[in-house]
């Protein structure tokens, strides 16, 4: 495990979980690419044409996530949805910003899988997130929260017939019955015990689509104990290897792309160890300290 803890590593996730060992994570925080929307380089989720085999591809990573992490240990995913028919949401008559010229980019010299005038029809929000947490609790994953992430700085959509989306889910899951949950941290955080956060968007440095670090914080003080292991296998920008590491946790990073991996590597190199580290070292004795047999 050692090659694993506190280390960039750059490489597809899905083959590198594979090398873990099994339960070797206290907690997991992470946000895959969504279907069809941004081009990173060399990922291997999210330019499928059928948005089924992107829920099918998820899957094998939530599978691996789930032999990583301890039977105590939790999971956030951070998953956004997208339209059908409309390439990613991006593709309307006139819009023509950055996030449009990738997702043309995207979608050039390919296709995607023909309408079926049922789930694939024009304009049909697609559910990727609900249909991936259910595939996730058939395999013996159990969901504790569906969280919303509010954003006051929600991306505008020139759409002239449905609601801007504003929110995004997090699903919050644990691996059992008994998992660490730091009750009294969630009602001090942004939280405030509740399972609606409201945090802008905000890019890190060349990484458009990087968590927020007001998010992530909470999750970790709430889900971790000092000195636990936090995996992110889209690690991005390193927004949780970072908080992880001025949380006085210890991380696991994985990135495909080696320019995120370079430039994530150099933000937790810069980051100072334990600096939002005000809570105490756990006493092993009563490590989960939150179980609550009765109730659900
Ligand atoms: C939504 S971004 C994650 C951003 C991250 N949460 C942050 O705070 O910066 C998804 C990331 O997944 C990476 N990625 C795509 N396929 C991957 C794979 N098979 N293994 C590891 N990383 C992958 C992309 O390079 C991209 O950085």
């Amino acid at each position: 495990m050692n090659d694993f803890i506190n280390k960039t590593i750059c490489g597809d996730s899905l083959e590198i979980m594979k090398s873990m060992p099994e339960e070797c994570v206290n907690l997991a925080i992470t946000s895959p690419p969504y279907f069809g929307c941004r081009v990173y380089g060399n990922e291997t989720v999210g330019r499928e044409e059928d948005p089924r085999e992107y829920i099918e591809n998820i899957f094998k990573f939530t599978q691996e996530i789930k032999r990583v992490l301890r039977n105590d240990g939790s999971f956030y995913l951070n998953i956004g949805d997208m339209y059908f028919g409309t390439k990613s949401g991006f593709g309307f008559k006139g819009f023509t910003g950055k996030a449009a010229r990738k997702t043309h980019r995207h979608y050039v010299g390919r296709t995607v899988v023909d309408a079926d005038g049922k789930y694939l029809q024009n304009k049909q929000l697609l559910q990727l997130p609900p249909r991936i947490a259910a595939k996730m609790q058939d395999d013996g994953w159990i969901l504790r929260n569906c969280i919303i992430w509010k954003k006051k700085n929600a991306m505008p959509v020139p759409a002239p017939d449905r609601f801007l989306p504003t929110y995004e889910y997090i699903y919050f899951f644990s691996k059992s019955e008994k998992y660490y949950f730091n009750l009294k941290e969630s009602k001090k955080s942004l939280f405030k015990g509740k399972d609606i956060i409201t945090v802008n968007i905000q890019p890190f440095k060349k990484h458009d689509a990087s968590f927020p670090e007001e998010l992530i914080y909470p999750m970790i003080k709430i889900s971790s104990q000092t000195g636990d292991i936090v995996l992110d296998p889209f690690g991005g920008s390193g927004t949780v290897a970072s908080i992880s590491k001025r949380t006085n946790r210890k991380y696991v990073y994985i990135d495909t792309n080696k320019e995120f991996c370079e430039s994530a590597n150099m933000r937790i190199s810069e980051t100072a160890a334990g600096t939002l580290a005000n809570d105490p070292d756990p006493d092993p004795e009563v490590r989960p300290v939150c179980y609550f047999d009765n109730l659900v």
